[in-house]
């Protein structure tokens, strides 16, 4: 069975494709706007069959033509393709609506020209929560405006999948996974994140910083209302997140009307900037030169995730403590520098 994996060499589109090549046949569509060709080789050392690579832009209608006729035999598709810097989409808003919500549209419109019947997943994030009323968040938390477009986006092709499926007929399922805070690399040190440029997540800006390529990490703020004055977030291994796409997968092929079900992805579990650079230095044994800095705009307070939702409906559940997803992310980045 043949699924598409569009944006698959990027950082959690790579680990999925990994866990889904024990099960399906996989073919990854990437443009290479923010990964590297070298992500095929190494994803095909750990894969347990083959997997293929088309290069493309899904914001160009012709492309996702041509991808569709030469597989026309795809069941599935798993779309992570998108630009996900909150930074960037506020200098650059246009960019971020046309890449991320043409060529959701393109893959829809495609979808239907040609007939196809797929399963489809969408990776949403818990952007489109804002600042949460509710802790932990549930799937049901009133949607509030967002401040970045990338946020928007996110929310955008949500309301999208779920009209599409409301005019849409029996053969289009989908779900949109709510991502919390994915960090972490393969157990292999195959894959892992890549960033580029200054990294703008807390896990790989405390990893360079430990690896001596940024001087010093900025912890933004210290006077949250929470129990240690920095904001707290769910950490989700990559791995466990890699792998609620399978359990969704499956899902949607054994129930054969669901209609954009939304689905959190985190551990349940919240965990403090404070405590990530502590756990970073237990496990790793390495100290993290860190200074308090100001708030960063747009940051919520706390995020952590109601899963009851995904571990009942899906039989899905994380594996992997903080600690060792820190512990992989180390070892990543020791791989990549070449640091023994
Ligand atoms: P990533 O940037 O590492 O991977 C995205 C991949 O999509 C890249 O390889 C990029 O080259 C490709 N791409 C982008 N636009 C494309 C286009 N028009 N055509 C073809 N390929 C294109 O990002 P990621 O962290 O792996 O995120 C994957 C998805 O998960 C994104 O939709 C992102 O918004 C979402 N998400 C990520 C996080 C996170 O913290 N990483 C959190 C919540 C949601
Ligand atoms: N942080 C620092 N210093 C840094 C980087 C981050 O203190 O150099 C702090 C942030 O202020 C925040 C926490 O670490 O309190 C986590 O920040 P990240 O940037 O790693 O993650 P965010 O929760 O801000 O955002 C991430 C993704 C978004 C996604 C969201 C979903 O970047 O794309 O998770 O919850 F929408």
């Amino acid at each position: 069975m043949k699924i598409l994996v569009t944006g698959g060499l990027g950082y959690i589109g790579s680990h999925t494709a990994v866990e889904l090549s024990k099960n399906y046949e996989t073919v990854i569509v990437d443009n290479l706007i923010n990964s590297d060709i070298s992500v095929i080789d190494c994803v095909n050392k750990i894969s347990s069959s083959k997997i293929f690579f088309e290069k493309g832009d899904l914001t160009d209608l012709n492309t996702v033509k041509k991808i569709f006729k030469k597989h026309s035999d795809i069941k599935g598709i798993i779309h992570f393709a998108a630009l996900k810097s909150v930074k960037e989409s506020i200098l650059n808003p246009t960019n971020y609506f046309h890449n991320n919500v043409v060529s959701l549209f393109n893959l829809l419109s495609e979808i239907k020209s040609s007939n196809m019947v797929v399963d489809f997943i969408f990776s949403s994030s818990a952007t489109v929560y804002g600042e949460p009323d509710n802790l932990p968040i549930l799937e049901t938390e009133r949607i509030k405006k967002v401040t970045s477009p990338y946020g928007k986006t996110k929310q955008i092709c949500e309301e999208i999948l779920s009209d599409y499926c409301k005019s849409n007929n029996s053969y289009f399922n989908c779900i949109s996974l709510r991502y919390f805070n994915p960090i972490g690399a393969h157990k292999s040190s195959e894959i892992g994140e890549l960033p580029k440029g200054i990294p703008q997540n807390l896990v790989p800006y405390i990893t360079q910083t430990v690896a001596g390529i940024r001087k010093e990490l900025t912890v933004f703020g210290s006077d949250y209302k929470t129990y240690d004055g920095t904001c707290i977030r769910d950490y989700i291994h990559v791995q466990d997140l890699a792998n609620a796409h399978i359990s969704a997968l499956d899902y949607l092929r054994e129930n054969k009307v669901v209609k954009n079900e939304f689905f959190n992805i985190g551990t349940g579990v919240g965990t403090s900037v404070f405590e990530m650079i502590k756990s970073f230095e237990n496990v790793t044994g390495q100290k993290v030169n860190y200074k308090i800095g100001a708030r960063r705009p747009g940051d919520t307070t706390a995020a952590y995730s109601d899963n009851k939702k995904a571990k009942t409906i899906l039989g899905w559940k994380s594996i992997f403590s903080v600690e060792d997803a820190l512990l992989s992310a180390w070892n990543w980045e020791k791989k990549i520098r070449g640091i023994n």
